[in-house]
């Protein structure tokens, strides 16, 4: 065994959240701005696995009794039991220390973060690294306990660590970004779970097909639209598709009256585009900004109520 140190992104969902778990495309891209970060080190004999997590002033031991109802558990050593089952290892003597800039429950990819980094550490430690096919197969496991219906968009652009044109169970692609462009991320500073809101659309869904099949299509072609328009870039087109995603996205009841007051502050101050980010109710929004806006649209977003905002260059 040795000293091993991960780490995985952020993500940003660009287009296509819930209407992605119901087979429309979606596009993402890794934020390295905000990371997990997983350091293991050999521990005395006979000490087992140890997680530490000192953000969250946590230290737990993997001797398979813990409450599996804690969604520490779930966070932080179900993905560690997930890989030493898969990788057919006994468990080890190890501490792993766990840091994480990226916020809990609002929309950035923290679970699969944390789960990617801490495996990736554990994998490195026993000297079996994993591919990153064998490790996106695995947190995407992971996503299915924290969601129960992940559409794997999550698992896939934090592990792949590339922009990611996604459609559930096809082969994901990546994409170029031919010229790069400026989001605001704004913070509501309201934890929505995202299994939540994914139920409740799937409801949505299946009591009012004809009203919400529309939606979903739309939502979809909107994420291909905007693929194109990275792809060719013209990412000032990207600005409107925002405005009609997230529109969109408040018809399938995960806005919230936070999220449509940031979306709107970023408008006002002169933003291109706004819309909610990952599974909503509360979390991020994303605005489409001229990079020399960016100072004055994150103000803005403070302003109006964001916890924390900052702007971040994609491509
Ligand atoms: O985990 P979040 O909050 O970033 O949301 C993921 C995006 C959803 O489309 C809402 C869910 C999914 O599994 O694709």
């Amino acid at each position: 065994m040795q000293t091993a140190r991960a780490r995985a992104p952020g993500k940003i969902i660009l287009f296509g959240e819930h209407a992605v778990v119901h087979h429309q495309p979606a596009i993402a891209v890794p934020l390295a701005a905000v990371q997990a970060r997983a350091e293991a080190v050999p521990d005395d004999f006979g000490s087992g696995l140890t997680v530490h997590a000192p953000d969250v002033n946590c230290v737990l031991r993997v001797t398979g009794d813990l409450d599996q109802s804690d969604p520490l558990y779930n966070a932080l050593v179900y993905p560690l039991e997930l890989a030493l089952s898969a990788l057919n290892a006994p468990v080890p003597d190890l501490t792993i220390t766990i840091r994480s800039s990226i916020p809990i429950a609002s929309g950035l990819g923290s679970g699969a973060a944390l789960a990617t980094a801490l495996v990736r550490a554990l994998a490195l430690a026993l000297c079996r690294p994993l591919s990153n096919d064998a490790l996106n197969a695995l947190i995407y496991e992971v996503e299915k306990r924290h969601h129960s219906n992940p559409s794997g968009i999550d698992n896939t652009v934090i592990v792949y660590e590339r922009p990611v044109y996604f459609v559930r169970d096809a082969p994901p692609t990546s994409f170029i970004i031919a010229a790069p462009f400026t989001l605001v991320v704004g913070d509501t500073g309201v934890n929505s779970p995202t299994h939540l809101a994914v139920t409740d659309v799937g409801r949505l869904f299946e009591t009012e097909p004809e009203r919400i099949t529309p939606i979903f299509t739309r939502i979809g072609a909107i994420a291909s639209q905007a693929r194109a328009a990275i792809e060719t870039g013209s990412p000032a087109a990207l600005g409107p598709l925002m405005n009609e995603n997230h529109a969109l996205l408040r018809e399938l009841t995960v806005s919230s009256p936070e999220l449509d007051d940031l979306c709107a502050a970023a408008l006002r101050a002169g933003a291109l585009g706004a819309k909610l980010s990952g599974g909503g109710r509360g979390g991020n929004m994303i605005a489409l900004v001229a990079p020399e806006q960016a100072p004055a649209i994150t103000g803005a977003l403070l302003e109006a109520g964001a916890t924390a905002a900052f702007a971040t260059t994609v491509g």
